[in-house]
């Protein structure tokens, strides 16, 4: 019998919709692109959120894809045996087109006749009823005439099966979920779906997405009624390889292994817990790496740099040898072949790898600096006769040096001190409501905080586009565009991947451009002057009448808003341009990723 893996998984799943008229869509970067309201892709569905508003999606209305998603609010939760923070879901999508009288029945259909769970097996839940939507009588119907029992079918409220938007606003709704019993007893009378004991395993989870929530926190019926479905592959490899923990599955074992001979102790007991930590984060951040985004304080660089310190200091819990991460992340690349997904940007596994362990390198120093930090306040606290270290403190020595207040609590219990948990966490939770506040700020105005990197990146947009004119045809169009602080993302109108050599020709236009320091300068003239001059501009009608235009020396003239460098040679500090990976964007479109190369 063919071996269940998450290819398998994949491939049956893309089989069963493509027949019934689904269009696979390319799994999209962890970075979302053109929204700053959340950092990370963390559903099938969010690349897709213009399309489930009403746009029209070039693939047309039903669409199915395996996405990487990234999930950071359960981190603390991460070491037991199903949670994780990276991991891959699959989804099909009614864009406006069918609705639960297909949705469900193909549901228990790809459950049962394909994936083989028995029937007897299923337990489903379906919305209760609230003011904003009314019981779902039509999901619970078609579940029946499925075959599903009354006493399998389970009303629950919000709490439970009411799904989305994804950040503050957009499409949401009342879901269905489905669920295995695993056959275990349950844990108590009241024991359902959606207890998390483990007797029930939510495999699959049908939204109904006929809602949108806006900023003033009501919701309004949407458009178009849409079905945006996910099934998380870790979770369904454990049900199909039949293991107790997600970490014993096919997905994982590779990654493991390598933990526990690098610990030289067998993946058991109490050892699972930092084990499963390590290869939870390590892996979520050999992704992350992936995509482009490099440790730093702020944003996606600090999610990482958070994910990799943390296993770090797993790692030092468990005795691990420094230089650790840089194997275990390895171990994660070699084990590509396992996962759902196709991720060609794991081929450049050297700056992975390397950006790995120049973070363990940076940790392990700040690691010893904090201590001695941490020595000078408790040789205070003892002076003044006092016990408890302050939140404050605490608070300080986590966002300077990264210390988890369980590290801080081990290292006071040594002096017989303790930490006023408490007041940490009050701490903590003024500067998580201050910097949302500021995220807030930041994410209105784009790049409004000037960061001169992300100028930067702006301006080598600008040298890029035309490069490419010059190059390949001036039919090049932009089609989308991203710029976090790590790297600059281009979409642009181009039927075919480019080859080595345009690539390389590519770049060296663009550093020749930044070599040459060019003058950039700033006009504002109407918009119809503005196409005089040919100025590239894509999105014509949404132009006010007035607008700037940036002209770089002789090279690029573009309608926009800036901000830019004044001079192309201002690049020349963050060092070289390098086109590091190209990838398809539907039919027509190309996506390249660039950075600056010290
Ligand atoms: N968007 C739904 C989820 O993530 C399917 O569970």
């Amino acid at each position: 019998m063919e071996k269940k893996t998450a290819r398998w998984l994949r491939d049956v799943y893309f089989d069963f919709f493509q027949k019934r008229g689904h269009k696979i869509v390319p799994s999209a970067s962890l970075v979302p692109e053109g929204d700053s309201s959340a950092l990370f892709i963390s559903a099938g569905m969010h690349p897709l959120v213009p399309y489930l508003m009403g746009e029209p999606h070039p693939l047309g209305k039903r669409l199915v894809s395996v996405q990487e998603c990234l999930r950071t609010q359960d981190i603390e939760a991460v070491g037991d045996s199903y949670h994780h923070t990276w991991f891959e879901m699959l989804g099909n999508w009614s864009l406006g087109d069918y609705f639960k009288e297909e949705a469900i029945p193909w549901s228990f259909e790809f459950l049962t006749k394909v994936l083989q769970f028995p029937a007897e097996k299923l337990n489903v839940t379906v919305f209760a009823g609230d003011k904003v939507a009314p019981r779902d009588e039509v999901s619970a119907r078609l579940w029946r005439q499925v075959g599903i029992p009354e006493e399998r079918i389970f009303f629950l409220p919000r709490e439970d099966n009411w799904w989305g938007p994804v950040s503050q606003t957009g499409p949401c709704g009342p879901d269905s979920e489905m669920f295995i019993d695993t056959g275990k007893p349950k844990c108590s009378p009241d024991c359902r779906p959606g207890c998390s004991c483990g007797k029930y395993l939510e495999v699959w989870n049908d939204v109904f997405m006929e809602y949108e929530r806006r900023s003033d926190g009501r919701y309004y019926p949407l458009k178009q009624k849409n079905v945006d479905t996910g099934m998380g592959v870790e979770r369904t490899l454990r049900l199909l390889e039949n293991k107790e923990d997600d970490y014993l599955t096919s997905i994982w074992q590779e990654i493991i292994k390598k933990i526990s001979q690098l610990a030289g102790r067998p993946y058991q007991g109490e050892k699972r817990r930092p084990m499963r930590i390590i290869a939870d984060h390590l892996r979520a951040a050999v992704f992350i790496l992936a995509d482009g985004v490099r440790p730093s304080n702020k944003e996606q660089g600090y999610v990482l740099r958070r994910l990799i310190r943390r296993s770090i200091r797993q790692g030092e819990l468990l005795g691990l040898p420094a230089g650790f991460s840089r194997e275990v992340g390895a171990a994660v690349i070699a084990n590509r072949d396992n996962y759902a997904g196709e991720y060609p940007e794991l081929d450049q596994k050297e700056e992975i790898l390397a950006a790995l362990a120049a973070e363990e390198e940076r940790f392990r120093q700040t690691l010893q600096r904090g201590l001695r930090e941490l020595a000078k306040m408790t040789q205070k606290l003892q002076e003044k006769g006092e016990r408890k270290l302050s939140g404050r403190d605490a608070f300080y020595l986590y966002e300077t040096f990264g210390f988890p207040p369980e590290l801080v609590a081990e290292e006071l219990r040594k002096d017989k001190l303790e930490l006023d948990l408490a007041d940490f966490e009050k701490e903590k939770e003024r500067h998580q409501a201050l910097s949302r506040q500021s995220a807030r700020g930041r994410f209105k105005s784009g790049l409004a905080d000037h960061d001169p990197r992300s100028v930067a990146y702006h301006t080598a947009t600008h040298l890029l586009q035309a490069a490419l004119r010059r190059i390949l045809s001036n039919q090049v169009r932009q089609m989308g565009s991203n710029i976090t602080h790590e790297r600059l993302r281009f979409d642009f109108s181009y039927p075919r991947a480019l080859s080595e050599a345009e690539i390389h020709q590519v770049e060296d236009l663009i550093n020749q451009q930044i070599k040459a320091g060019l003058k950039v300068e700033r006009r504002e003239m109407p918009f119809a002057e503005s196409q005089k001059l040919g100025a590239l501009a894509f999105f014509r009608d949404r132009y006010p009448e007035r607008v700037t235009v940036y002209k770089i020396g002789d090279f690029s003239l573009e309608v926009c808003r800036g901000p830019h460098v004044k001079n192309t040679a201002e690049l020349a500090k963050f060092g070289r341009l390098v086109l590091y990976k190209q990838e398809s964007c539907g039919t027509g479109c190309r996506r390249l990723y660039a950075r600056f190369q010290g």
